[in-house]
């Protein structure tokens, strides 16, 4: 589904705190747009501030400064009936799931139809299409203890769904699970945008998932949103030197062991966006220019719109010859970032 209008606009969020240490920032000047029917991820180290800012959306945490507009409303203003009946529009999913334990599958997923004051045959009906639609109706009456990690998530993501809400946010919603787990619930999430035309908040400090599934990705460090883009744009032409350095902490790209190696060359972190990764441009550099080429780390990344590769090598030779493989590859649509080291 292609997105549509404005869903939520943070402008200037801020939100402190009281600590030993003296006030904290722990979300700070925070504007963004979220589009109807997108992804959008933010990704962050641990303590920059995500749960914070996911908790300031839907107001279980109020804001210091800043306005929240959902929807078309100020909900920063609203009553507690009227926010109340804002937040029904917003569903929400944890990484510890936040199941009620004592009840079945069935009843999870029924709750908010029962807070909502749906008939019983309403309920009955709405539930049931849930547990079909995550593949569950054969669980129930099952309690969550009975379930795996990936059925509780799904059962979650369900009663999320349950009122029809505009806006899902997951805070840390596949932490928990292993990576083949965690692709299905990813895949469920994309459903249900492409399906419901639901929009999705997605908080999470793990790349992999970020790349995977979002169609756009902030970063958050020390509570400042400090880069927001296209998830391809991101990884392949970051604007801020801090967001790369971000990128390449959560990749721990060059072990020790490869900078002892290195020869005295200059080190470089290739980037190959989309087509360019399936040429041999390297090899043909190195046919070409008499330069020795080191490889010391890299990867594919796949992300949602096509391939996107790195590679961390070391290039010796003539300081010229170094400059003219640097040209060729500029050239080939290889973009090239010269990595500081020793
Ligand atoms: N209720 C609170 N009181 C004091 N400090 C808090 C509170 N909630 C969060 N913090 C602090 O705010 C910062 C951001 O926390 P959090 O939003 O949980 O980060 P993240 O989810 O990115 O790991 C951290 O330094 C955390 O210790
Ligand atoms: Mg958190």
């Amino acid at each position: 589904m292609k997105s549509g209008g404005i869903l939520l606009t943070t402008k200037n969020v801020t939100k402190r705190f009281e600590t030993d240490d003296g006030l904290l920032h722990a979300v700070n000047d925070v504007s963004f747009d979220v589009r109807q029917g997108e992804i959008f991820g933010f990704i962050g180290l641990s303590g920059a501030g995500k749960s914070t800012l996911v908790r300031c959306l839907n107001l279980l945490e109020r804001p210091d400064e800043g306005t929240i507009y959902f929807d078309g409303q100020d909900i920063t203003t609203l009553s507690e009936k009227d926010l109340s009946l804002a937040r029904r529009k917003m569903g929400m999913i944890f990484q510890h799931f936040n199941l009620f334990y004592q009840k079945n599958v069935f009843e999870n997923i029924a709750y908010p139809l029962r807070l909502n004051g749906h008939t019983k045959e309403e309920i009955d009906a709405r539930v049931m299409e849930l547990l079909d639609y995550v593949d569950l109706a054969d669980k129930k009456t099952a309690y969550p203890s009975e379930l795996s990690g990936g059925q509780k998530q799904r059962v979650a993501i369900a009663r999320a769904l349950s009122t029809n809400p505009k806006l899902i946010l997951s805070d840390e919603g596949t932490s928990a699970l292993d990576p083949e787990t965690t692709r299905s619930i990813l895949q469920l999430l994309r459903r249900s945008v492409n399906e419901f035309g639901v929009t999705v908040i997605l908080i999470t400090h793990q790349m992999e998932v970020a790349k995977s599934i979002c169609d756009r990705i902030g970063v958050l460090e020390d509570g400042r949103l400090i880069e927001e883009g296209p998830v391809e744009q991101l990884f392949v032409s970051p604007k801020q030197a801090r967001t790369i350095r971000f990128i390449q902490s959560l990749e721990e790209e060059i072990e020790e062991d490869d900078l002892e190696a290195l020869s005295g060359g200059r080190l470089f972190r290739l980037t190959f966006p989309g087509d360019s990764s399936r040429k041999p441009i390297l090899s043909d550099l190195i046919r070409r220019f008499p330069v020795d080429v080191n490889f010391l780390a890299g990867n594919i990344n796949v992300v949602r719109s096509g391939k996107v590769g790195y590679l961390t090598v070391e290039i010796s030779g003539e300081p010229e010859e170094i400059e003219n493989s640097l040209a060729f590859l500029t050239k080939n649509g290889v973009n090239h970032e010269e990595v500081k080291y020793g």
